[in-house]
């Protein structure tokens, strides 16, 4: 079964996850980095992921030479963004066809995860959903907490898939 992890990430907290799930399992990984990307550091960083968001943009994303049509189980991560996934995954999903695959879906917040998987599940609806998991701020937790809950999550799943 080849594996691969997609996610986006802007402080770390996805990334940190996407991480831990290719300690726990032998996968591929991506991250989508869009060409121009929010300010971190700005006061305003809020207001313009949150923008980006309501304005349903695609920012266009760095080329990436992954294929997940070479995939059977794809984890696919985003932080939380205004109640949804991030826009570097919105354009990611409208440009690239993902379909009959075993998926996993994954995001990082701060309690509010609002509509991530409902859309995500929907935009992936030709797909097998078979996993969702809500990461609170993982950055400023226990990484050993971390570690325990991704690897028993991972095993649960690839238990579900032999
Ligand atoms: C533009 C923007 C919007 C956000 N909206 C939400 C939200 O609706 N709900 C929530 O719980 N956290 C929200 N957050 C917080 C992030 O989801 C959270 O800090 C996440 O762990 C960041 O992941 P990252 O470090 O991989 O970028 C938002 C953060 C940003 C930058």
């Amino acid at each position: 079964m080849k594996t691969l992890i997609i996610y986006y990430s802007l402080d770390g907290n996805t990334h940190m996850i996407a991480e831990e799930i290719k300690n726990s399992i032998n996968a591929d990984i991506l991250r989508l980095k869009p060409v121009h990307d929010i300010n971190k550091k700005g006061l305003f960083k809020i207001l313009s992921g949150g923008k980006q968001v309501l304005r349903n943009e695609k920012p266009a994303l760095e080329a990436f030479n992954i294929n997940p049509e070479d995939y059977d189980l794809i984890f696919i991560g985003t932080p939380v963004w205004a109640g949804t996934f991030a826009p570097a995954l919105n354009t990611f999903l409208s440009e690239t066809a993902v379909k009959n695959k075993n998926i996993v879906l994954f995001c990082c917040s701060r309690g509010g995860k609002g509509k991530v998987f409902i859309k995500l599940c929907d935009i992936l609806r030709e797909n097998n959903i078979i996993g969702e998991m809500e990461f609170l701020s993982p950055a400023k937790s226990n990484p050993d907490e971390v570690n325990i809950k991704v690897k028993t999550w991972v095993d649960d799943i690839i238990e579900k898939l032999d």
